[in-house]
């Protein structure tokens, strides 16, 4: 009985489903994964040719290695890891033993050269705003190289080498000839992650940049503390995540913890852009810094709760001088993230303290130019420290005056944002895209596509104002994810946006997409990362599991 109920049950469900399939469920250009002619390439080189002669490879004899001109020798760590890591993801970890009585075979490929080609490599260095991630490469008898002008761009050749790399129907390892010559569109290529909803620990946000790296991005935006939790620890303010963390001691980011992230984010050839965003989003903040925050007020009391920081005292400034003093030395990138979005003006406006500031400062009842004030003093105080600064897109829209190599993000109306992209473009402004890329929302089906269809230049302005377009990031907000399944609800549907900001405009072939990207995703799989399924399909190695 119960059988047959749960039966019926199960035949409603699915009539229910197949009854409700949406029109577009039919429209999709492929439902089965046929081999591109650019094989599994992802996110696709801007200049790609593939011949039709393959090369085996061999663990047991093939190596990287650097090129003799190479401005960067033995003694660059980032580059030596890099071969390491590239080696593994091609051949595993174990190593077969090399066969030197063997005549080397002609049909083997046996090295890949690495060839820095400008006198300063970079190795040491932190990636930048205007790194250098250009490279080209040649896979051909008797030997692969891999020329970049930077290591930056060594490290991208690298994963496209390693892409070219598949198995025959043997099983053997082989790569085709081929010559690639790449660079990315945009210099700003991002992923955001939320580790105040829930705390990810270290092990999640390392295997997200080592994800990140294998797609080409190069930003990791760290969305660090928010209203909910404080887990970054400050050296100068402990009790900010003494009393604000989740806990204490096992849901806060050392400083050991966050140069680990740092470094190991540097020798991925990604940035780590930290947000401390501000006024809003800082109940957590206020645990562990009295006064920071504005007390609200029910009538003409104080109703025991806060809003956002307290605009009108000078010890809110004291407090970001000192605060922002140690950001700008903890984290090494030019910029900052200093967040500005939704500002709920209720607490302000129930304050009376505030609202006698407003009258002497001539503000009238537009809270948008208290909050612009307090950004002001802000910015100043972040000018100060020798950073730049990206901000979230209402501090533009509040009209409050800019340095003029402001990032600003734009993150409203999803689709609809091309007015602001306009708008902001057209003041001057740099700006970066990511109002069409919250990975936060999921939905039925492939929503790759949707992320995949964006033209972030598609907005009326003039040329001037498509170059200040940097590029844009994919948002993953953490309300609904932890480390439980932060991975393969990113991924791949991050892929859509790497590719979308990496390769040339007109790459727009669905189809091709889904080709490459079904492989691609393999690819992630064999490497261990669970990221999700496109469609019905089957991979190669399928994931093992933990
Ligand atoms: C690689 O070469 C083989 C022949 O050796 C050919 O069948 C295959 O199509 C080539 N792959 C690509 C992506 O061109
Ligand atoms: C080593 O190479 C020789 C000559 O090519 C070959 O005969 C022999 O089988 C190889 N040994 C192994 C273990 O692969
Ligand atoms: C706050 O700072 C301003 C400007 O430096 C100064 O004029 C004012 O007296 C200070 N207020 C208090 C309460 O210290
Ligand atoms: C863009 O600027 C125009 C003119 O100032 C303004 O009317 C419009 O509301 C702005 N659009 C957006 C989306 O901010
Ligand atoms: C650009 O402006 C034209 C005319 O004002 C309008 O028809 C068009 O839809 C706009 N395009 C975009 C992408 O906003």
């Amino acid at each position: 009985m119960t059988v047959l109920l749960g039966f019926a049950l199960t035949l409603l469900v699915l009539g229910f489903s197949r009854g409700l399939q949406p029109n577009w469920v039919r429209e999709e250009p492929e439902l089965v994964a046929v081999p591109s002619k650019f094989g599994s390439l992802w996110p696709l080189p801007q200049k790609v040719q593939i011949n039709p002669t393959s090369f085996k490879l061999s663990s047991g004899s093939f190596r990287i290695s650097d090129s003799k001109g190479s401005s960067a020798g033995p003694g660059c760590v980032l580059l030596q890891n890099a071969y390491r890591r590239y080696f593994e993801y091609m051949f595993g970890s174990k190593k077969q033993k090399v066969n030197k009585s063997g005549k080397s075979d002609p049909s083997e490929l046996s090295e890949l050269q690495v060839w820095i080609t400008s006198a300063d490599s970079e190795c040491d260095g932190y990636p930048s705003a205007t790194s250098d991630e250009s490279y080209a490469l040649s896979v051909d008898q008797p030997v692969a190289v891999l020329k970049a002008p930077k290591v930056w761009g060594a490290l991208r050749g690298l994963e496209t080498f390693s892409q070219l790399v598949y198995e025959d129907d043997y099983g053997a390892k082989s790569i085709n000839s081929s010559f690639i010559s790449d660079f990315p569109r945009f210099s700003h290529r991002g992923v955001l992650l939320d580790s105040s909803r829930h705390f990810l620990p270290l092990k999640v946000i390392l295997a997200n940049l080592e994800t990140m790296a294998m797609n080409k991005f190069n930003v990791f935006h760290w969305h660090i503390v928010d209203d909910q939790s404080f887990p970054y620890m400050s050296q100068t303010f402990s009790q900010l995540s003494q009393k604000g963390a989740y806990h204490p001691y096992s849901h806060v980011y050392t400083p050991a913890d966050v140069k680990m992230v740092i470094e190991f984010a540097r020798l991925r050839g990604i940035r780590v852009i930290p947000e401390f965003d501000t006024p809003g989003h800082t109940q957590s903040w206020g645990k562990g810094q009295p006064d920071l925050l504005t007390p609200c007020y029910s009538g003409s009391q104080a109703s025991g709760t806060y809003g956002p920081v307290n605009p009108i005292l000078n010890t809110t400034y004291d407090f970001m001088k000192m605060f922002f003093k140690e950001i700008s030395s903890v984290f090494p990138d030019a910029y900052v993230h200093l967040g500005g979005d939704e500002v709920d003006f209720t607490c302000w406006k129930s304050n009376p303290d505030i609202q006698q500031f407003m009258a002497r400062q001539g503000f009238g009842q537009d809270y948008t130019k208290l909050e612009s004030f307090y950004i002001q003093g802000l910015l100043d105080i972040v000018t100060a420290t020798n950073k730049g600064y990206i901000v979230w897109q209402e501090v533009f829209d509040n009209d409050v005056k800019l340095k003029p190599d402001t990032v600003v993000h734009v993150w409203m109306n999803g689709g609809g944002c091309d007015k602001e992209m306009a708008n902001v473009t057209a003041a001057g402004y740099t700006a970066i895209l990511s109002a069409p890329w919250y990975l936060d929302y999921v939905s039925y089906g492939q929503d790759w596509q949707n992320y995949y269809k964006v033209e972030p230049l598609n907005f009326n302005g003039t040329e001037e104002q498509k170059k200040l377009v940097i590029g844009g990031e994919a948002c993953l907000w953490g309300e609904y994810v932890d480390a439980s399944n932060l991975t393969p609800r990113l991924w791949p549907r991050a892929c859509a946006v790497a590719e979308r900001l990496w390769s040339a405009k007109d790459v727009t072939d669905i189809g091709d997409a889904f080709n490459r990207l079904s492989a691609h995703r393999c690819r992630l799989v064999e490497r261990g990362i669970p990221a999700e399924p496109l469609f019905s399909s089957f991979c190669p190695k399928e994931y093992k599991g933990l």
